[in-house]
């Protein structure tokens, strides 16, 4: 009889003392809870998405089997040029997605958008099932939805540490009333601490955690930007050119750490020139183009497209871009 029992009843059977186990099959919870300095090794959310998005359409604004960003007929417009025309865009959960296109195509105001940094013409979006439209970034964070900068936004004169903590969300010790109590904050400091160490060290930072973050070279500070933003466990990262200025040395880390993102069950949407990048880790791949989506996809048949390729790719036209080695060699040569 006793074997018939499940598990977790079980635990719980056994007395108030004893830890209920997390159920096996509960990934997510298990993932991000893995114990510190350790890696996890889970295919299980690439594999998923890989499946869902086996049967998806390559066309722009298709729909997704499970998105957890949607926006529609959203627009933004700088006196008479329009930058961003988005009719209808969708971001499958737990995937990688690359949004590419040419200098001046409305990705970074596409990205200042939906996380409530600018304020579009028209449009409504819903990350995560909740409306987004006229939420400050703040609240954006909060629920879910962080980004990284183009140009970075570091605090030179806070230390790498400091920075981290005030990626940290609502700290308990901020309110008036509360601050009064410094037991009940000082747990959750210690926690933030702890956790901004471990990403730190996961970033190849902690030995900089400090040093002031204006002594940081540029790779370092996007690293450390991208450290911040997983401070707050965010269902959605949003990278804008995550690679540009980053060491060729560092590059590899910064895209197993994108890779990893999607292990722990991150969602990620990354803004990238470097089309190596893109081929090798993006799911799934969306161009813009003068403020418009005008192609998606599959990364190999998006990017092997000659029409996608010599419209939008620019400079990186007239590269093979079937030929992993060419590719290669070209990073190394511009490094
Ligand atoms: N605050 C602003 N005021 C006026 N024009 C702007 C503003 N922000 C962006 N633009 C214009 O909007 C267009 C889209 O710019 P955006 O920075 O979004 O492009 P992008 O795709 O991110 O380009 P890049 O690959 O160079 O980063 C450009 O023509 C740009 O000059
Ligand atoms: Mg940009």
């Amino acid at each position: 009889m006793a074997d018939t029992t499940d598990k977790t009843s079980e635990t719980t059977a056994a007395g108030s003392t004893a830890t209920v186990k997390e159920p096996f099959y509960d990934i997510a919870k298990w993932a991000t809870k893995a114990p510190e300095g350790e890696k996890l090794i889970s295919t299980a959310y690439g594999d998923k998405v890989t499946e869902d998005l086996r049967y998806v359409k390559n066309e722009p604004g298709v729909h997704k089997p499970d998105p957890i960003l949607v926006a529609d007929n959203v627009t933004r417009r700088f006196g008479g040029m329009t930058a961003v025309d988005v009719r209808h865009f969708e971001i499958e959960r737990h995937g990688i997605t690359a949004l590419i296109g040419p200098n001046g195509a409305g990705k970074t105001t596409f990205f200042n958008l939906m996380t409530g940094f600018d304020t579009p013409n028209t449009g409504t979006w819903q990350f995560d099932g909740k409306d987004m439209a006229h939420v400050n970034p703040e609240k954006v964070a909060r629920g879910g939805m962080v980004r990284t900068f183009q140009l970075t936004k570091v605090m030179s004169r806070l230390t790498v540490l400091d920075n981290m903590m005030l990626g940290a969300q609502s700290h308990p010790g901020e309110g008036m009333f509360r601050s009064l109590f410094p037991g009940a904050w000082k747990k959750q400091e210690k926690e933030n601490r702890e956790k901004a160490e471990a990403l730190l060290d996961r970033f190849l930072l902690y030995k900089k955690k400090d040093d002031y973050a204006g002594a940081l070279s540029g790779g370092q500070r996007k690293l450390l930007e991208m450290a911040r933003a997983l401070m707050c466990d965010p269902k959605l990262v949003m990278l804008d050119e995550p690679m540009a200025g980053v060491n060729p040395a560092l590059k590899q880390s910064l895209l197993d750490h994108i890779i990893s993102l999607r292990e722990d069950g991150t969602t990620v949407l990354f803004v990238e020139h470097d089309i190596n990048m893109v081929r090798h880790i993006a799911d799934w791949v969306t161009v813009m183009a003068e403020g418009k989506i005008v192609a998606e996809g599959q990364p190999k048949t998006v990017m092997d497209d000659p029409a996608v390729v010599d419209a939008y790719l620019g400079a990186h036209a007239n590269i093979d871009l079937g030929d992993d080695s060419v590719l290669e060699g070209l990073e190394g040569g511009n490094a």
